[in-house]
């Protein structure tokens, strides 16, 4: 499978894009691993390339042909969908706007097209604080993510009105996983991800996106590490660091969204080119700005 994933993938000039959270088998088949903002920043520079598979969510796959509108962008599963970025609909946030008139919206990444359209600028979870506190408004409508806002609003002066979703996921992992692990590993560093809740984040010793808590694992002298966050991570964070232990804080983290993509999807996709991401061009329009404003922010 591999051999035909690599013959096709070279027939179809196609580029084989993964999430840090994906199986480790695809990431192995992957051209390149990365979190959702090195992800966005990859689409939004891609040449000689004329097909990019995107082995992730939907909305991350949406991110890419917003940034690479000319390239024809595959979602192996289009099943695979975020429930967080569905917590939030573009009618419900009209309505809320609609409250609040003048206030700027700023949504994380993990948000539709259709969504991103309503927004004025996106974050993910390697530029959030930066990007909050770069913009001139003293309060802020924050989408769709109450665990990476109430982590942003304790680093900011400014007042952030939170929309109520979460990540299922990362909702699964509480204070009592983060006390027994450390329990288990004394002397262990403790790394969440701020889509973990509040109490979670309260107990570890740095807060990171995916790609932070590699860079952690890199350069942090520590031999051990408990990891709050989606269990896809700790293939790359072992990979890199054979000489390391890496532990997960309580083996509760599985995202079966992120997991519905397999190297068989892969190669059907490629085979077949599908499943095209297609979105409308008004919508589009309108989402890319609120991408690239993103994008201009965290340079
Ligand atoms: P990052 O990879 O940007 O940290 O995001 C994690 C995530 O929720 C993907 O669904
Ligand atoms: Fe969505 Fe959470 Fe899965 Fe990320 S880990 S795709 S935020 S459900």
């Amino acid at each position: 499978m591999r051999a035909e994933i690599a013959r096709l993938r070279a027939e179809r000039k196609a580029i084989i894009l993964a999430h840090n959270y994906q199986r480790p088998e695809v990431q192995e088949i992957a051209d390149y691993v990365g979190d959702s903002l090195e992800l966005s920043i990859k689409a939004s520079q891609l040449a000689d390339v004329e097909v990019v598979v995107f082995c992730s969510v939907d909305f991350m796959a949406e991110t890419a042909k917003l940034l690479a509108p000319d390239k024809l962008v595959l979602h192996p599963d289009p099943r695979a969908g975020c429930p967080m970025a569905e917590m939030v609909t573009p009618e419900r946030l009209r309505e809320m706007k609609a409250q609040y008139p003048g206030v700027p919206v700023v949504c994380y990444v993990n948000t539709s097209a259709a969504v991103k359209a309503e927004c004025d600028i996106a974050v993910t979870s390697a530029n959030a604080v930066k990007i909050v506190n770069g913009l001139d408004a003293d309060t802020i409508l924050f989408v769709p993510d109450r665990c990476l806002g109430a982590w942003v609003q304790q680093h900011t002066e400014k007042t952030l009105i939170l929309w109520p979703g979460y990540c299922p996921t990362h909702n699964r992992i509480l204070p009592a996983h983060v006390l027994a692990a450390r329990g288990a590993h004394p002397g262990a560093k403790v790394m969440a991800h701020p889509e973990c809740p509040m109490p979670v984040l309260d107990l570890a010793d740095i807060v990171a996106s995916t790609s932070g808590m590699l860079r952690l694992a890199r350069e942090d002298p520590a031999a051990e590490f408990i990891v709050a966050t989606e269990e896809g991570l700790l293939h790359r964070l072992r990979t890199e660091n054979p000489e390391k232990r890496f532990h997960h804080v309580a083996g509760v983290a599985l995202c079966p969204n992120m997991k519905k993509i397999t190297p068989e999807k892969v190669l059907w996709a490629l085979q077949d080119l599908q499943y095209p991401v297609d979105i409308p061009a008004d919508v589009a329009d309108r989402a890319r700005r609120c991408i690239a404003r993103m994008l201009e922010a965290s340079k």
